[in-house]
């Protein structure tokens, strides 16, 4: 019910006489996303109890904020496809996607001014801050092969969890909650962050196209060095070395994708990146507060291990 809410505002917010943004916009948001990040806030807004509408425009800016990075990332890691159909990038083109991702950034901080709560535009223009200094952290790591776990999940943490943190923190702000419940939600929703980019990391040495939907394989060859990785270099030379003449190269040649996709599972890199993502969906349920609606508390708990164990 929220959800459709949610879905009817972002059409509403799509609408724009250039035709390129409507027809972009509308291609990229109907095209399947899990809309997880407005789910969460939606559900802790329902967690507490909350009476009234902000919670819907709120969502939509984060799930806008989420969208313009999807446009942007895909740009900046040539990729071509995005929810199992051609990335945006690939049907428009580059800059179309770079300027329409622009739109909806501040198609989203319009949204906010409406809305009118100075501390939500001071959460979220910090998380959006945050996120482009996340996309920048990586970019400058490209090929970082001494890139350690806690690097990685310093990359994580500031190019995607802090989004989710954001959009739990909303849920609860919009409820009323005490600045206490408030860190605790945020925290939540940040581990929850963590869980999922982990188990996205994993799933790019570890999924078929087909299910994830998007290119798999495909971040050593942007240059990221992630977690599954990095577990796996530091127990195989051979691999470490090949990793580097691909770097060297900067780019794949002959086998390489298949050769070190098999390394990379023969030494357990991308389970050892699932296990992490397993501890910090624990640690995320961890900070749920006890005795509010236990049905809400439940689905928050069970997105927590959706996030760490999920196919796609
Ligand atoms: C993709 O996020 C980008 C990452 C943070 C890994 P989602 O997997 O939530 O994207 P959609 O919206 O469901 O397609
Ligand atoms: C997440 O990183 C990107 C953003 C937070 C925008 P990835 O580059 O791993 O995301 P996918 O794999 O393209 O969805
Ligand atoms: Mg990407
Ligand atoms: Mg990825």
């Amino acid at each position: 019910m929220d959800m459709e809410r949610v879905n009817a505002c972002i059409h509403e917010n799509l609408q724009s006489d250039i035709m390129m943004i409507p027809a972009i916009g509308h291609y990229i948001v109907n095209s399947g996303g899990k809309r997880l990040r407005p789910l969460l806030c939606l559900l802790i807004a329902r967690l507490f109890d909350y009476k009234g509408d902000s919670h819907i425009p709120l969502s939509v800016v984060i799930e806008f904020i989420h969208t313009a990075s999807l446009l942007h990332d895909d740009v900046v890691d040539s990729s071509d496809q995005r929810r199992g159909s051609p990335s945006a990038n690939g049907v428009w083109g580059n800059q179309a996607s770079v300027l329409v991702g622009d739109y909806l950034f501040s198609r989203a901080f319009q949204m906010m001014v409406a809305d009118g709560d100075m501390a939500m535009l001071k959460l979220m223009s910090d998380v959006t801050n945050a996120l482009a200094e996340g996309e920048v952290l990586q970019l400058s790591r490209t090929f970082h092969l001494g890139m350690t776990e806690a690097e990685c999940l310093e990359v994580i943490e500031r190019k995607t969890a802090v989004l989710f943190k954001a959009a739990s923190e909303v849920g609860a702000h919009v409820s009323g909650q005490r600045p206490e419940v408030v860190a605790d939600l945020a925290d939540y929703g940040m581990c929850l962050g963590v869980a999922f980019q982990l188990m996205d990391d994993a799933l790019d040495y570890l999924a078929e196209a087909e299910e994830a939907g998007k290119p798999v394989g495909h971040d050593l060859e942007e240059g990221k060095i992630t977690l599954p990785l990095i577990h796996a270099m530091q127990r195989d030379s051979e691999l470490a070395k090949r990793v580097e003449e691909i770097s060297e190269r900067g780019s794949y040649q002959g086998d390489d994708r298949q050769w070190v996709r098999e390394r990379v599972a023969a030494q357990g890199g991308a389970e050892y990146a699932m296990q992490r993502a397993r501890d910090y969906a624990q640690r995320a349920k961890g900070r749920l507060p006890e005795g509010e609606n236990c049905e809400i508390r439940a689905l928050l708990a069970e997105l927590a291990d959706f996030s760490a164990h999920r196919p796609y």
